[in-house]
């Protein structure tokens, strides 16, 4: 996600900003700037597309000081990697440095331009500079009133940070559903959107909520709550080294990007579905009812981790939109003379955008006459710039090797597809519709719930992580999650594991139940629940060690088992997002509890950009 930092004081704040942003850069980003007010308020901005080598050649180039001045670096959300989209954005008086995503910024940038705003960038953020600038409108109003006038109209999350060439000596922050924190300095004051900006300088934190806006200056800090009053919020001193504050205290990027999975899963349905007109808004694949109903099918094309959320894909819009659905390993599909038409429907789901296989791919089944669309996490890369849709995850950067939140984020957005093609293809009706989306609205809380207590995962790792190999075993949608599962496991931990449909368990693999072989049963209640349950007593029979994954209250699995994960009560169609935390969980605690290196494990790449 993108980086703040700001700072209000009696020091020129230049190189406090630069290496503020240096150190939000394993936050992932792909261009960078800076704005610096000097006393008279003449305000410069520095910006740079690419690394913050290139915005600091840049600076050096035409050097700038003063002592109020903001720093951010960009993940493209909205508006390709450039430096005309590179925060900070300034519209007349004011500058914005901006993390989120903001929903209503069509319409308020079409209300603005018919007043006469002129705008360069492609970006969501230079919207709210032109609606602050608007705003502060009387002499009498501070910039603090100015930018919280224009809160009242924005819909979305944001952090924010604005100065201005009016009050060159305070800098305004604003919060909600975007992490910012800001910090008390002698005769001066720190805001970021993430501790490690500024802890150099620091330990005096105070974490806003939700709605909070603060006014930063020399004196001090004034924070004010959603209602606008004076609202009191603890300081907290932070004892974290730098480098364990990237990972906000988690030990591991993999286990602080598990526990995301709530907020970027939220992230990706935003603004995208409505509970109450049951519908989901995914204009960006420009989808129709004509077109869906003249397709012959649809072929998923992916890799890994990807691979299983087109597995999910093929369950979740075989059920709802009663289209067929072939899910091919790209690795595979480009090498056998696929079957494509231009009544094929090819979607290609990859985090990075870049894997080699997956771009083969799907360019072959383009080449071939389909219609290609892409699921991607990354902005602009080259697997969304080569298809001709993309509907973007809201993960943000990904740093452990292993994908946990751009996987989920992945079944979200398969989710809402199939919802959509659903109500396209005539398959699914408004009710049905509602229930499916309130489904998916309810998944970030159920996961927050089972993330306030991993305790169980730790005493499993000290159990088992001595086992040379383990057996994954689901039904229906929980077959891709065993094997999720089992991928999870051998690339942290190194210990061997196989995914299999539980249904396939007597065609063979049956024959390796004993003592030695810890085997995952994924069992929620289900329309299969009951066959999956005559596999957990074929386990037991043969005197296999059973780890049931299933839904909380489900007793029925005692018998059975050795250990019961609960996982709470979801609706079938959203069980695999609530399923795989499970799996995710067991393999990190396996892995930390054998000490192999789980955001780097060996041999692995983030991204497989050779085939
Ligand atoms: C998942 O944990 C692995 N890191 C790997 O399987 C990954 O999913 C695969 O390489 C595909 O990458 P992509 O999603 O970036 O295309």
């Amino acid at each position: 996600m993108c980086g703040i930092v700001g700072y209000v004081g009696t020091n020129h704040c230049a190189q406090l900003l630069l290496s503020g942003l240096r150190r939000l850069e394993y936050r992932g980003y792909d261009s960078a700037g800076i704005a610096i007010a000097d006393e008279e308020g003449e305000v410069r901005v520095c910006r740079a597309e690419g690394k913050l080598q290139q915005l600091e050649q840049a600076y050096r180039e035409d050097p700038f000081d003063g002592t109020i001045g903001l720093g951010h670096t960009r993940w493209a959300t909205h508006g390709r990697p450039s430096e005309l989209n590179a925060h900070p954005h300034r519209a007349g008086r004011v500058i914005v440095a901006h993390n989120g995503i903001i929903e209503n910024y069509l319409e308020l940038k079409k209300e603005l331009t018919a007043r006469g705003c002129k705008f360069s960038s492609e970006t969501d953020t230079e919207v709210v500079a032109h609606l602050i600038d608007e705003m502060w409108s009387d002499s009498d109003q501070s910039l603090h009133d100015a930018t919280r006038l224009a809160l009242d109209k924005i819909e979305g999350s944001y952090a924010l940070a604005v100065i201005s060439t009016e009050n060159p000596d305070e800098l305004v922050v604003a919060r909600y559903a975007s992490p910012m924190v800001v910090a008390h300095g002698d005769n001066c004051a720190y805001a970021a959107s993430d501790v490690p900006a500024v802890l150099d300088h620091t330990r005096k934190f105070v974490f806003l909520h939700d709605g909070d806006t603060a006014v930063l200056s020399q004196e001090g800090i004034a924070v004010y709550g959603d209602d606008g009053q004076p609202v009191e919020r603890e300081v907290k001193r932070i004892h974290w080294d730098p480098v364990s504050a990237e990972k906000q205290g988690y030990k591991h990027f993999m286990l602080k990007e598990i526990h995301e999975q709530p907020a970027r899963i939220t992230d990706t349905l935003r603004g995208r579905v409505s509970v109450d007109r049951g519908e989901v808004n995914l204009a960006e694949l420009n989808l129709d009812a004509d077109k869906v109903a003249d397709l012959d099918k649809i072929v998923f094309l992916a890799c890994g981790t990807s691979y299983f959320a087109a597995q999910i894909a093929k369950y979740m819009i075989e059920e709802v939109a009663r289209i067929s659905v072939e899910t091919d390993l790209a690795s595979e599909f480009r090498y056998r003379n696929p079957l494509v038409s231009d009544r094929t429907l090819a979607i290609a789901i990859s985090q990075s955008g870049e894997t080699a296989d997956t771009l083969a791919a799907i360019r072959e089944a383009g080449e071939l006459g389909a219609t290609t669309l892409s699921i991607v996490n990354v902005i602009e890369s080259t697997i969304a710039r080569e298809t001709d849709g993309v509907l973007y995850t809201h993960a943000g950067p990904e740093i452990g090797v292993a994908s946990t939140k751009a996987f989920t984020t992945q079944l979200a957005a398969v989710g809402m597809l199939a919802i959509k093609l659903g109500r396209l293809n005539g398959t699914l009706d408004v009710e049905a519709a509602r229930e499916l989306i309130s489904a998916l609205r309810q998944v970030p809380a159920e996961l927050e719930t089972m993330l306030q207590d991993t305790s169980q995962y730790e005493e499993i790792a000290r159990q088992y992580s001595r086992a040379n190999s383990f057996l994954y075993l689901g039904r229906g949608n929980q077959y891709p999650i065993a094997m999720e599962g089992a991928l999870k496991l051998k690339e942290i931990s190194y210990i061997h594991a196989e995914g299999y449909a539980a249904g396939e368990m007597k065609h063979g693999p049956i024959a390796l139940i004993d003592r030695n072989l810890p085997v995952v049963v994924l069992s929620p209640q289900n329309s299969v629940y009951e066959k999956t349950a005559s596999n957990l007593e074929e386990v037991k029979a043969r005197g296999g060690r059973i780890i049931a994954i299933g839904t909380e209250g489900d007793d029925r699995l005692d018998a059975f088992s050795d250990v019961v994960i609960s996982l709470p009560e979801v609706p079938e169609f959203v069980q695999p997002l609530v399923s795989v935390l499970a799996v995710q969980l067991l393999a990190y605690h396996i892995a930390d509890f054998k000490g192999t290196d789980v955001d780097q494990p060996r041999n692995l790449a983030k991204s497989v950009t050779v085939e």
